[in-house]
């Protein structure tokens, strides 16, 4: 997730293009850069680092132009460099692009454009954009455009200004967010509404699939088969603060119902019909087929996503899986080598735990993946391998679209060893990544009972202890769950496996006590039902979370809510939303502060 802006009109471009910038640092931060036009062409500035490094280039120099683009990144393809930092420009720089999103099909395009003569600077998907307006041009910068568009697949949000029409911006979006401020005689773009707000808050909301061509007087909309397009007025209410939420009250419940796209993002350009492609790793089927073991390593909801990849890894790929909490392995001398698959989660990329684990673990000769939500992050940069989670800057200290994405990136890698070993059939592989590619509409569905965990939260505003209960993969997500309520409304929640209660903890289960049963494992439901009676015949509160069609389950509990039917070792991803939302409800209700709560960091950089 990036954020881009545009602005053309009567003041000076640079400092609005700043500040705007500045407004949507929260959308991602490792470089940026602006273009401006000037006499002779158009002079781009960019840098690696915060924004402060910009605007120190910057402040050497004075600027007239009242035209330019910006971009702050938070990088996907390419890692964080000065080079990699957007504008990028065609061959002759007669065009600059800023774009927030994900080519999918970059390498293709830079192949063939490479081979019609283009010369490319970074390593960048972006820069396909530059190239293949080049490219189209022959006088008209919007029928270059949409010629551009109808090339790419994936996700984008772009803007782009030429030297051969120094009096207009044209912009486009695909999946990912775009607004155009107005204002008297001037015009601004940007990815949100935070980047305008000091100048205006009338806005048009770019619909998917529009395009926009701004002048200092005018606007025009259209379709990217060029057909016009009339827009109403969108007004603004927020306060600054609120818009940079989106809207909503906290930025962990605006990453929560941001799921669904960072879990697509995360599977663009990994899946086929009938494959998966993991160009970041780089294991042939005879390295796969010599490792003995495969040890995940991560920390708190990283570790509880690494839960999840046990049961795939052990049963897809038939490779026996150890999961370590990071502070545990690094002083347990753990039994690896070279035939050991070291796989090290991390939202930050600077645990410092996970960091020592995967030191620790090339020590040994072992080959490590590292799964991260940080291009360029320390894990990133010291692992053999590297699979992105492309959700975005996760600002909330609770990890939320994080932990979804890293299951995916765990799914994909599962099968990517599934596939080198040739351990389940083709059919199955087929039919697993058909499933996998609904999981962000199946999110999207999950969202929506989103009121009435709002109402089971009211339950749980009072409670001094919670019960979160499962068995095989739902036990994995219970204690997520479990994290999720103890670290955001300070109860004291604990996670069992349901087949354990029995052998003491049975004992804390009095009158109204609250147990979160999750039976979503179809295999062990009957199990799991058996646990869920055993607490209800000492009176607890009993709230079931179970695969629509399961009505019987019902009769069981106090109250039940039914997820979509999926796979059963996907259906962690859907589970946890409805406990992320609870644990946000209750720990808003209870007054805390959800987005910062106390004792913790958002990265834990020290041991
Ligand atoms: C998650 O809600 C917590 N904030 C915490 O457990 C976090 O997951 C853990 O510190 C690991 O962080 P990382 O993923 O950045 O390594």
């Amino acid at each position: 997730m990036c954020g881009i802006v545009g602005y053309i009109g009567c003041k000076p471009a640079v400092p609005v293009l700043l500040e705007g910038l500045k407004k949507l640092e929260y959308r991602g931060y490792d470089s940026s850069g602006i273009a401006i036009l000037e006499e002779g062409g158009i002079r781009i500035t960019k840098s690696v680092g915060k924004l402060a490094v910009l605007q120190e280039k910057l402040a050497k120099r004075t600027f007239s132009s009242t035209i330019g683009i910006g971009h702050t990144r938070w990088a996907t393809h390419g890692r964080p460099s000065d080079i990699n930092a957007h504008p990028h420009m065609d061959c002759h720089g007669d065009f600059a692009v800023v774009h927030n999103g994900i080519i999918e099909n970059y390498l293709e395009l830079k192949e063939w454009l490479m081979a019609e003569g283009h010369c490319f600077r970074s390593e960048t998907d972006t820069e396909v954009l530059a190239h293949l307006v080049e490219h189209f041009y022959k006088g008209d910068l919007e029928e270059a455009v949409r010629k551009t568009l109808a090339k790419v697949v994936g996700s984008y949000a772009t803007v782009i200004l030429s030297y051969k029409h120094p009096d207009m911006l044209v912009a486009a979006r695909k999946d990912s967010p775009m607004i155009v401020g107005i204002g008297e005689n001037e015009y601004y773009i940007a990815s949100d509404i935070p980047a305008v707000l000091n100048h205006t808050r009338n806005t048009y909301i770019l619909e998917d699939e529009e395009m926009v061509t701004v002048t200092a007087q005018s606007v025009k909309f259209c379709d990217f088969q060029g057909k016009r397009r009339d827009k109403i007025i969108f007004e603004v209410t927020w306060d600054p603060i609120a818009a940079e939420k989106g809207g909503y009250e906290h930025f962990m419940l605006k990453e929560i119902f941001e799921q669904p796209k960072a879990l697509k993002d995360t599977l663009a350009g990994r899946l086929t019909a009938d494959k998966v492609i993991l160009q970041e790793v780089d294991l042939t089927p005879a390295e796969v087929a010599a490792f003995n073991k495969v040890a995940i390593v991560a920390c708190g909801t990283a570790y509880h996503a690494g839960l999840i990849g046990r049961g795939l890894i052990e049963h897809w790929a038939k490779i026996p899986v150890e999961v370590d909490i990071a502070s545990e392995f690094r002083y347990r001398s753990p039994l690896i080598d070279e035939k050991t698959l070291v796989i090290v989660i991390s939202q930050s990329g600077e645990t410092a735990d996970t960091l020592a684990a995967l030191r620790e673990s090339k020590k040994k000769g072992a080959r490590v993946v590292a799964i991260t939500n940080v291009v360029g992050s320390s894990v990133a940069r010291e692992a053999h391998d590297v699979i992105h989670t492309w959700a975005g800057p996760e600002i909330a200290v609770a990890s939320t679209k994080a932990y979804t994405t890293q299951i995916e990136a765990i799914v994909l890698l599962a099968l990517y060893l599934t596939q080198a070993k040739q351990t389940m059939s083709q059919e199955w592989i087929t039919e697993i990544i058909s499933e996998l590619k609904m999981i962000p509409d199946k999110a999207e569905e999950v969202l929506k009972q989103a009121g009435r965990v709002q109402e089971l939260a009211k339950y749980f505003e009072h409670v001094e202890n919670a019960f979160f209960i499962g068995r095989g993969l739902d036990w994995a997500v219970a204690q997520e769950g479990s994290l999720k309520l103890k670290e955001i409304s300070y109860i004291h929640a604990e996670a069992y496996a349901a087949g354990e209660l029995k052998h003491g903890t049975l004992a804390l289960i009095t009158e109204g006590t609250p147990v979160i049963a999750l039976a979503t494992q179809r295999d062990l439901y009957d199990k799991t039902l058996s646990n869920v009676k055993e607490v209800k015949a000492r009176d607890a509160r009993v709230i079931g979370f179970t695969f629509e069609g399961n009505h019987g389950f019902d009769k069981s509990v106090d109250e039940v809510f039914y997820l979509p039917l999926t796979a059963n070792e996907l259906s962690p991803i859907l589970t946890v939303i409805p406990l992320q939302l609870l644990a946000y409800y209750v720990s808003a209700a209870r007054g805390n502060d959800v987005d910062k709560p106390r004792n913790l960091a958002k990265s834990v950089t020290v041991e």
